[in-house]
């Protein structure tokens, strides 16, 4: 097939949908490569790396007119998918359930949109979920934030000067990113505690040498993987729980997510109020709303005395690895959509069913 990497246009932006390595296995599948000028200098791969991994440098318009595969890490804008020929496969995370204005132009334009946001959360798909391969790195680079901007260090120091003790860490959520922020903190010396709504992460937390802080009488059904909404009456008994430790933290990452709705609030403001001064809070969730009430989206701003770090886009900070791992989990996607010579449209096979949003014109999941 003739595959096209289109550069990403979103802002803060710097990942690249395939690898030159990625690149090299597809074409070695048979499968024809070509890649926009310039599409991986973000991710500090060259126009040079592409070509010596086999693929082609290209204007995007040559992609648009040529490309029968588009590749890409975030959905196209509305002058993109003006551009876009019918037909056309279009493979990036689409967020369906968020954006259906969206879904019906890409329809319209009789376009095949395939959201690789909505893989199944079952073991076999686990090597193509790109909603896993970049919390992870941004659960890494959360915690790294938080010890820039923390006026602390993390570990036990013991000094002639005089001893340090270590910084104490909470965190709320315990998936992927949620377990990885645990694991980081963890290495760096710090004393961690975590919470999660879904019980069965209490074993997974305290694996990795976190305390796991209970909430009582409550759990919250989990639905394909993914928490379902807490209730009010939850969210009144978790801060009880937490509220000790909120109170006590120098660093707080919030992770918690519930696919398809506002992020939760988990932290108000009159809890800020009674924080430690100068302690530090990375919401994780800040673009979609926050998990602090008080968060602002791609700011850094200090709140009663408590710093609020609501950068987006973690992974596209650490893009060099961000885009190899989502390459090598698309390379895995498209092997299992397609051979060389097409699609394979098994359409009541579990994976397809669950991320081909659009064919040929047709809306298929809502
Ligand atoms: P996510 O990004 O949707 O949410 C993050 C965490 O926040 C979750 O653990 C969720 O339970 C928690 N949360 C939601 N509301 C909360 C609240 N009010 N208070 C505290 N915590 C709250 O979840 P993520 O990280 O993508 O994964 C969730 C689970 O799915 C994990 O157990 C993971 O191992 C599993 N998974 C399985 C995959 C597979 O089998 N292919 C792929 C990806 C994840």
């Amino acid at each position: 097939m003739k595959l096209g990497v289109l550069k990403e246009t979103k802002s803060n932006e710097n990942r690249v949908s395939l690898s030159p390595n990625v690149v090299k296995s597809l074409i070695s599948r048979g499968d024809i490569v070509s890649v926009e000028d310039g599409a991986g200098l973000g991710s500090s791969y060259s126009n040079e790396a592409y070509t010596l991994a086999g693929a082609s440098i290209v204007s995007a318009s040559e992609i648009y007119n040529n490309a029968e595969v588009i590749l890409r890490i975030n959905a196209p804008s509305d002058s993109e998918i003006e551009q876009l020929k019918a037909y056309t496969i279009w493979m990036s995370m689409l967020l369906h359930k968020s954006n259906p204005e969206l879904i019906e132009k890409l329809a319209a334009k009789k376009v095949s949109a395939i959201s690789l946001d909505a893989i199944p959360r079952i073991s076999r798909a686990q090597s193509m979920d790109v909603l896993s391969s970049q919390a992870n790195l941004a659960g890494y680079k959360a915690v790294i934030l938080g010890a820039n901007e923390m006026g602390k260090i993390f570990p036990l120091m013991m000094t002639a000067a005089g001893t340090i003790t270590p910084s104490k860490v909470l965190i709320f959520g315990i998936g992927v990113a949620g377990l990885q922020a645990i694991a980081t903190a963890k290495r760096l010396g710090s004393v961690v505690e975590a919470t999660d709504v879904r019980p069965e992460t209490k074993e997974q937390a305290e694996s990795l040498g976190a305390k796991f802080i209970q909430v009582e009488g409550a759990a919250v059904q989990s639905e394909g993987g993914y928490a379902k909404e807490a209730s009010a009456d939850y969210l009144a008994k978790q801060k009880e729980a937490v509220n000790k430790s909120l109170f006590q933290a120098d660093l707080v990452i919030t992770t918690a997510l519930v696919p398809g709705r506002k992020a939760p609030v988990l932290i108000t403001e009159e809890q800020v109020k009674q924080m430690k001064f100068g302690a530090v809070i990375v919401d994780m969730a800040a673009e979609q709303g926050g998990n602090c009430e008080l968060t602002e989206s791609d700011k850094i701003v200090v709140k009663h005395g408590v710093k609020l770090v609501g950068i987006t886009n973690l992974p596209g900070t650490l893009a060099n690895v961000a885009s190899e791992l989502y390459a090598k989990n698309m390379a895995t996607f498209l092997n299992h959509l397609s051979t060389a010579d097409g699609f394979k449209w098994e359409m009541e096979e579990e994976i397809t069913k669950g991320t081909v949003i659009t064919k040929d014109g047709v809306i298929l999941i809502n």
